[in-house]
C-alpha cells in the first residue's frame, strides 16, 4: 500500500476501495502508518467527504479494530444514548439509571470533554473514588446485576477511533460529518444494543452549527445504525446557550442530582424525558412516547431512578451518600455573584464562551494528559428571552481564586448579551427516524 498515493487520491476527490479503507486503518492501529499521513488523509476527507461506500467501509473497519460488548440472550432490551456534545449536557448522568430503572439495561458509554464541550466521565469522576474505566467484563456484570453500567471506552472498544479521536482533536478535524458519524457509530455499534437515540446537537456551541448540517449528520449515523440492525432515532436539540443551569463538572452532577430528585432544570428534565421516552419505544419498553414519559416520571418521583444512581455510584467505587449529601462533592475555594450589567432582556448566552472559559479555569483540558479540576464552572439563572434589571444576580462564578473569578466574570461578560429582545429557541426542533425528518416546533 503507497500511503502518498491513496492521501492524493482522496485529495483529488477520488474514493477509496473497501480493502484500501481496511487496510489503512488496520496499518495505523499497528503503527505502521504515521500520525502525519493520518492527518493528511483526514484533512482529505474534511474537505473532500466520503461516499457512502467509503464511510460504510470505515465505520466497519473501525467497529472491527476491537472488541464488542455482547447482550445475546441477556433478558432485558438494551440502549443507550449519545450526544454530539455541548455545554451543560448532563443528561446522560440522568438518564441511564432513569432508563435502567424502567426496566431497559444501559450500557451507557461516553467520553471526555472535547474541545469546549464538557464530558460525561469528567462529571462522573467529580464523585470521589468514582471508577470509569471499567473492562467490557466488568461492564457486562454490572449491567446483568444493575442494569446499568456508566464507563468509558475501553481499550477494547474500537480503539481505531480512539486514535483517529485524539488526532482529530489537534489536527481540526472535528467539524466533518463523515468522520463524526463512523466515530460514533463504531463505538456505539460495538455495545450490542437493540436501539440506539442520538441528541444531535445544533447552534453556536454545537461542533456543527448549521442546522442543515446537524440533520445531515443525523440522517448519516441513522442510516450507518440500522444498516446494522441497531434501530436509531434522532432528536435535533438546541445548543445555543447552555442545557440547565449548572456548567462545570461537579456543578452538573449536582444538578443532576437534583434532577433525579425531580427538582431540577425544566429543560434538563424536557430533553431527559423525551430522549429516554424514545429509547423505551425503540426497544419495545413502551407501547407508546407518552406512556414511556409516564414511566420514567413515575421512575423519578418514586426514587428509584435516584436509587439506581445510588448502586451504580457504589458499584464503580464512589460514595453513594452523596445523593442525600451533596456537600460530599468537591467544593470551589473561590465563588462570586455575577449580576446584569443594564436592564433589558437577555439577547444571548453564548454556550461556546461558556465551554472555553471552563477549560480555562480548570475544568477542561488543553492537552490529553490534564487532570481536571471538577469544582470549577459557573451556574447562569437566565436564558435568551428572560427580562432582567441591572445588578440583579443572574450567574455565580465558582473558581479557584481570585485569578479565576476574574475569567469567570470576563467570560461572563462576552456570553450574556442583554438588549432590547431575546428569543429562546425551541430546545427539540426535529424528530429524524430512518423514515424521514419531522419538525416538531416552528422557529427552529
Ligand atoms: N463525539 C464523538 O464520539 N466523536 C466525534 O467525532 C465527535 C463527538
Amino acid at each position: 500500500m503507497v500511503i502518498p498515493a491513496l492521501i492524493e487520491h482522496k485529495r483529488d476527490g477520488g474514493a477509496l476501495t473497501a480493502e484500501q479503507w481496511s487496510g489503512l486503518i488496520r496499518a495505523y492501529v499497528a503503527g505502521q502508518v504515521p500520525d502525519y499521513q493520518m492527518s493528511a488523509l483526514l484533512m482529505a476527507i474534511y474537505f473532500r467527504g466520503l461516499e457512502p461506500a467509503e464511510l460504510t467501509a470505515l465505520t466497519d473497519t473501525m467497529i472491527d479494530s476491537g472488541d464488542r460488548l455482547h447482550f445475546d440472550g441477556h433478558p432485558r432490551p438494551v440502549a443507550d444514548k449519545h450526544s454530539t456534545g455541548g455545554v451543560g449536557d448532563k443528561v446522560s448522568l440522568l438518564l441511564a439509571p432513569m432508563v435502567a430503572s424502567c426496566g431497559v439495561a444501559v450500557p451507557m458509554m461516553s467520553g471526555r470533554g472535547l474541545g469546549h464541550t464538557g464530558g460525561t466521565l469528567d462529571k462522573l469522576e467529580s464523585i470521589p473514588g468514582f471508577r470509569t474505566n471499567l473492562s467490557l467484563r466488568e461492564a457486562r456484570a454490572q449491567v446483568d446485576r444493575l442494569g446499568c453500567a456508566m464507563l468509558g471506552q475501553t481499550p477494547e472498544i474500537a480503539p481505531a477511533d480512539k486514535r483517529l479521536y485524539a488526532l482529530r482533536d489537534v489536527t481540526a478535524t472535528v467539524e466533518s460529518i463523515p468522520l463524526i458519524s463512523a466515530s460514533i457509530m463504531s463505538k456505539k455499534l460495538a455495545e450490542g444494543l437493540n436501539g440506539l437515540v442520538l441528541d444531535v446537537k445544533t447552534g453556536s456551541g454545537a461542533f456543527l452549527t448549521d442546522p442543515a448540517k446537524s440533520i445531515e449528520l443525523a440522517r448519516t449515523m441513522i442510516a450507518l445504525g440500522e444498516a446494522r440492525g441497531c434501530p436509531t432515532v434522532a432528536l435535533l436539540t438546541a445548543m445555543d446557550r447552555p442545557l440547565g443551569r449548572a456548567c462545570g463538572n461537579a456543578l452538573e452532577m449536582e444538578e443532576a442530582i437534583e434532577g433525579l430528585r425531580g427538582s431540577g432544570p425544566a429543560d434538563l428534565l424536557e430533553l431527559t424525558y423525551a430522549l429516554g421516552a424514545e429509547m423505551l419505544v425503540l426497544v419495545g419498553a413502551a407501547p407508546s412516547l407518552a406512556d414511556a414519559r409516564a414511566r420514567l416520571q413515575q421512575s423519578v418521583a418514586s426514587g428509584r431512578a435516584l436509587e439506581t444512581f445510588a448502586r451504580v455510584i457504589e458499584a464503580q467505587g464512589g460514595n453513594p451518600e452523596v445523593i442525600e449529601d451533596l456537600g460530599l462533592l468537591p467544593q470551589a475555594q473561590a465563588v462570586e455573584v455575577y449580576r446584569a450589567e443594564a436592564t433589558g432582556v437577555v439577547a444571548a448566552v453564548e454556550p461556546r464562551r461558556i465551554g472555553r472559559a471552563i477549560v480555562q479555569l480548570g475544568g477542561g483540558r488543553t492537552a490529553v494528559e490534564d487532570a481536571v479540576d471538577p469544582t470549577v464552572g459557573f451556574v447562569i439563572t437566565v436564558k435568551p428571552g428572560d427580562p432582567v434589571r441591572a445588578g440583579e444576580p443572574i450567574a455565580s462564578i465558582f473558581a479557584r481564586d481570585a485569578a479565576g473569578i476574574a475569567i469567570g466574570t470576563a467570560a461572563l461578560r462576552e456570553a450574556v448579551s442583554i438588549g432590547d429582545t431575546g428569543r429562546l429557541t425551541p430546545l427539540i426542533s426535529h424528530r429524524i427516524t430512518g423514515r424521514g425528518v419531522e419538525r416538531l416546533a416552528e422557529g427552529a
